[in-house]
């Protein structure tokens, strides 16, 4: 069952002014000499009485300043069809119960909150209410296994974190010892544990008082970290402040169009940049009915909830759009999809034939946008009243300037004027929602600038009339259904297995979610390849990484090609998996044949 083959357009031309409600931004190039910064932050109002801004005061409290109290915040449906309805008013109640138990705890501004669990509402209670106590945000993926929890909280240091109880059983008790500096663990659910320093979520809050103010609030003070992955080393700890509700924002109004009366699903998990920035503060500032659905992907599934949430703006992901397509448009027949009137897509390359199936199946075209964990914020998007040209990622926001640039090998950048030449994306710094460091990693953040720009990593080229276009990623970094998976990770979960002696890890191309990830192994002496140590070295990798990090295939090799200082070319174990030119091996000191 292969897609129907959607006739490929070139452009998909828009006529904005029959579009209801008139898009926020209409006229692209008026919008952007006009903008500011400055004028972006007027949007939000700022702590009362000067006390500076606090994202959850604009995503939560200010609603109710505004007569929006009653309003539904949060609709949350869960796995086994329960529904639960959470209003402005009531979200600032729970928010400031969270915000009193930590402070009752005795935590203190600054510290860090790590959070894992599923989409659940206390997810949102407790990432908000982190929020107005001022410590540091840090929800995690819940499909991580033990190890790449331990690292980030390690990492990060986590004071508290709240989970499961379930979670708290089969993934954190048994990495205590390691996280010394973990002095409260807060569980949804029966605490399941009778030590001193886990206290149930419940009892927590009930005795907690529904009243509290945000203490002063700078615009730089940090407010959340999330983790990104890179080719080398562990994770990176992504710093984002409070100013950057700025940019989600100015986001939320210009690349997702959203209006006070949408209703808006972000189909991404908070664990992922995308799902905090885009699944809790964008539509909360923007004062939206935000739904949020617990369960994964499953196509019709998703259909009933576009159809009886009636969902208008909705925010997905390019691996659940092939999924949809593989099923085919037939699959929405008798849906009534009268209340959609945008949908946007992110997180890795968006294939044309996916941005037109949108208009096929949905009546709409998919509007690709393009950004990072570093930047916070969307930086470059199809917009609802542009012309999209299939398989471009769109134009700079306004405020935004982006570039293709060259690295000097004297150290500074080049840009590049001519349109179709790639090179690497570059922004010009800054932007509110601009990362403000690698936690605890000063050279790898500075790494990351040349002069007044900023360097994505990404390849990409601009054409003549100023839309980019995605080349690929300048680093090893896998892609997989959207997740981005630091290939070093997986090697050193592997190399914990006593009949490893290498490891490399690539992604292989996979026609739905992107890239697989792949690993080869050599073997320490006395082990010998064979299809049962292949399923234990999956199980064990599975075990340590979770399921969303874990390679899918393991191919045994004699050796590994390595370069002189010993590295791993996981670049030429990519281009012989895949019968690709060899490409430079001037730097190959020892090879896998
Ligand atoms: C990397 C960032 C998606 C934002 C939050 C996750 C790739 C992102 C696109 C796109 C092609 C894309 C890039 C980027 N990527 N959006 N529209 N087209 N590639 O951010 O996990 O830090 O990943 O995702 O390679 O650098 P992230």
């Amino acid at each position: 069952m292969s897609p129907r083959p959607a006739a490929l357009v070139d452009r998909i031309v828009k006529r904005p002014a029959e579009l209801s409600p008139a898009p926020h931004l209409l006229d692209y190039d008026a919008t952007c000499s006009a903008f500011s910064w400055a004028q972006a932050a007027a949007w939000l109002d700022g702590l009362p009485g000067g006390g500076g801004l606090n994202i959850a005061h604009e995503a939560v409290d200010r609603h109710l300043l505004h007569g929006l109290g009653a309003k539904t915040a949060i609709r949350w449906l869960g796995k086994t069809g329960e529904r639960r309805e959470m209003s402005y008013a009531e979200l600032a109640r729970a928010t400031n119960r969270f915000a009193n138990a930590l402070a009752g705890l005795g935590v203190r501004p600054g510290e860090r909150v790590f959070v894992l669990m599923g989409r659940l509402p206390e997810l949102y209670v407790a990432v908000l209410g982190a929020l107005k106590a001022r410590c540091v945000a840090t929800p995690l993926f819940s499909a991580f296994g033990p190890e790449p929890i331990a690292t980030r909280a390690e990492m990060g240091d986590a004071r508290v974190l709240v989970t499961t109880s379930e979670l708290y059983r089969r993934k954190v008790q048994g990495l205590r010892s390691r996280l010394p500096g973990l002095r409260h663990v807060i569980v949804v659910g029966d605490a399941g544990s009778d030590e001193p320093d886990v206290h149930r979520w419940n009892s927590l809050l009930d005795s907690a008082t529904d009243e509290y103010t945000i203490g002063p609030t700078g615009a730089e003070d940090l407010a959340l970290l999330h983790f990104t992955s890179g080719t080398t080393g562990r994770p990176k700890g992504a710093m984002h402040v409070h100013g950057a509700a700025v940019a989600h924002m100015a986001t939320a109004r210009y690349a997702l169009d959203l209006h006070e009366d949408d209703v808006f699903w972000c189909t991404s998990d908070p664990g992922w940049i995308t799902g905090t920035s885009y699944g809790i503060i964008a539509p909360l500032c923007s004062g939206v009915t935000n739904v949020v659905v617990e369960a994964e992907f499953d196509a019709q599934a998703w259909y009933s909830v576009l159809e009886h949430e009636r969902i208008s703006v909705w925010y997905t992901a390019p691996t659940a759009i092939r999924m949809m397509m593989k099923l085919g448009a037939q699959a929405l027949r008798g849906r009534d999809l009268s209340a959609l009137r945008f949908m946007a897509s992110v997180g890795e390359p968006l294939n044309p034939e996916g941005v037109i199936w949108g208009l096929q199946a949905f009546g709409m075209p998919f509007h690709d946008n393009w950004w990072q964990t570093e930047t916070g914020g969307i930086m470059i998007a199809n917009f609802l009243a542009l012309d999209i040209k299939p398989g471009s990622m769109g134009k700079p926001l306004p405020g935004i300037t982006a570039a293709i640039v060259r690295r000097g090998e004297t150290g500074g950048v080049h840009v590049i004027d001519a349109p179709m030449v790639d090179g690497e994306l570059a922004l010009k710094t800054p932007w509110p929602s601009m990362m403000r460091g690698y936690l605890n990693e000063d050279e790898r953040y500075r790494k990351c600038f040349v002069g007044e720009w900023y360097l994505t990593g990404d390849l990409a080229r601009r054409d003549a009339e100023g839309y980019y276009w995605f080349v690929g990623r300048g680093d090893d970094v896998i892609k997989s259904a959207g997740h981005l998976i630091g290939p070093f990770e997986v090697e050193s979960a592997l190399m914990e297995h006593p009949a490893v002696a290498e490891a490399g890890v690539i992604g292989k191309p996979d026609p739905i979610v992107g890239e697989v990830v792949k690993a080869f192994v050599a073997l320490k002496s006395g082990y010998e390849p064979g299809e049962s140590l292949r399923r234990e070295l999956l199980g064990h990798a599975r075990k340590r990484l979770g399921a969303a990090v874990a390679p899918k295939e393991i191919d045994f090799r004699a050796n590994l090609p390595k370069t002189r200082s010993g590295k791993i070319m996981r670049r030429l174990l990519k281009a012989r998996e895949l019968g690709l030119p060899e490409g430079d091996l001037s730097t190959l000191e020892s090879d896998e044949k």
